[in-house]
């Protein structure tokens, strides 16, 4: 019987998106992946496009289909529109944002890596209410940002954390804040976390709690003592970056977006304006985002067998990307990855 047929958004992006793109549907396409795609813009190719950084069809397509695979889109630093990302996980509600950091080529800096960063998507210093004040003739004499973390927002994205660490079989859930200097701002996530632990949790899982600042320290000299690390917004973006370089670096990490009402797949990567139409990009990360966006789809044999492709690709026929340390390019690593898949 044919798989049942399954409508999903595709936003190639930026930079880099389209080569990354073609790379992953073509590993999908082997594998028979079920998805029925409708194509969307956004980012800087939507405002080209369309005028608007994230045009109302895009939105429209992610509400009928609830289901993404994205490429990175690009955000201007400082002024400029403001981030379709943080819009998209605003839109959508997508509270959790999935980060998982495992060794896949075997003899890096660090061996054996298998860690989950579960990174606060809504709240923190990433609501954007920013604004400078004017003093005499210099209109950026003073610069200010507010966070918001809410008891509501931290609850519901620590029990996603403990129940996902519970059903994928992890041992430890360890919460990073930073509650000795923001007693408020991080304080209220770190309380919460202590009390949904004592309430639900307890017994089911070990619990600790660690500084930022010490976690970064902690994580560079010894990273096999960590398991999931929970955290806000904008420290969670910073580890999970840190987390990829212990892996072989952005091109290895990938990221899902999940939310009351959608879910949304990407790399943890951007545009890679500097590397962008070389052909040289490593797909990596969007192709195992593609992984957990099967998983997520209740197809867990699919995701799989193109995660074994991947390491099998990169490991017993060394097909390698330049980010890597390899020679090949972004085609040639696609089409040792379709006949991995083909005949495995
Ligand atoms: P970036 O992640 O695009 O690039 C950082 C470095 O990593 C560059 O040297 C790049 O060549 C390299 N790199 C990234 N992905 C790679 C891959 N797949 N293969 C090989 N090398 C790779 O970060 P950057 O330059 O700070 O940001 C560029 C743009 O991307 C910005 O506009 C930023 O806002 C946007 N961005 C978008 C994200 C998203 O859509 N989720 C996430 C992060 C940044």
């Amino acid at each position: 019987m044919p798989a049942t047929r399954i409508p999903a958004t595709l936003i190639p992006g930026d930079g880099i998106g389209h080569e990354i793109v073609d790379a992953t549907l073509a590993a999908l396409d082997a594998l028979g992946a079920p998805f029925d795609w409708d194509r969307q813009i956004a980012g800087l190719e939507g405002v080209r496009t369309a005028g608007d950084p994230l045009p109302a069809a895009t939105l429209d397509s992610i509400r009928r289909t609830r289901l993404a695979l994205k490429g990175p889109l690009e955000t201007p630093s400082g002024g400029g529109y403001r981030s379709s990302n943080v819009r998209l996980r605003e839109a959508f509600r997508l509270y959790a944002n999935l980060r998982p950091a495992r060794t896949l080529v075997p003899g890096g800096r660090f061996d054996d890596i298998d860690l989950v960063i579960v990174r606060e998507n809504l709240e923190g210093l990433y609501i954007g209410h920013e604004h400078y004040i004017e003093i005499d003739d210099d209109p950026h004499a003073v610069a200010m940002a507010t966070g918001v973390n809410t008891r509501r927002g931290s609850r519901r994205l620590l029990e996603f954390a403990f129940e996902h660490a519970i059903a994928t079989g992890r041992k430890k859930v360890t919460i990073v804040h930073k509650a000795n200097i923001m007693k408020a701002l991080t304080g209220i996530f770190l309380e919460t976390a202590q009390q949904l632990y004592e309430e639900r949790y307890q017994g089911r899982i070990a619990f600790d709690a660690v500084i930022i600042d010490a976690c970064a320290m902690k994580l560079v000299l010894n990273p096999w003592q960590f398991d999931v690390l929970v955290t806000t917004n904008l420290f969670g973006d910073i580890l999970s970056d840190l987390a990829a370089g212990l892996v072989g670096g952005l091109g290895m990490a990938p990221g899902a977006n999940i939310g009351a009402d959608a879910a949304i797949f990407e790399a943890v990567h951007g545009s890679a304006p500097d590397i962008a139409g070389k052909g040289i990009a490593n797909p990596t990360a969007l192709l195992l985002a593609a992984a957990m966006m099967l998983d997520h789809c209740r197809l867990p044999e699919m995701a799989m067998r193109l995660r074994r492709a991947i390491s099998d690709t990169l490991n017993a026929d060394g097909v390698r990307t330049g980010d890597l340390g390899g020679k090949a390019n972004t085609a040639a690593f696609t089409k040792a990855l379709v006949a991995r898949i083909s005949n495995g």
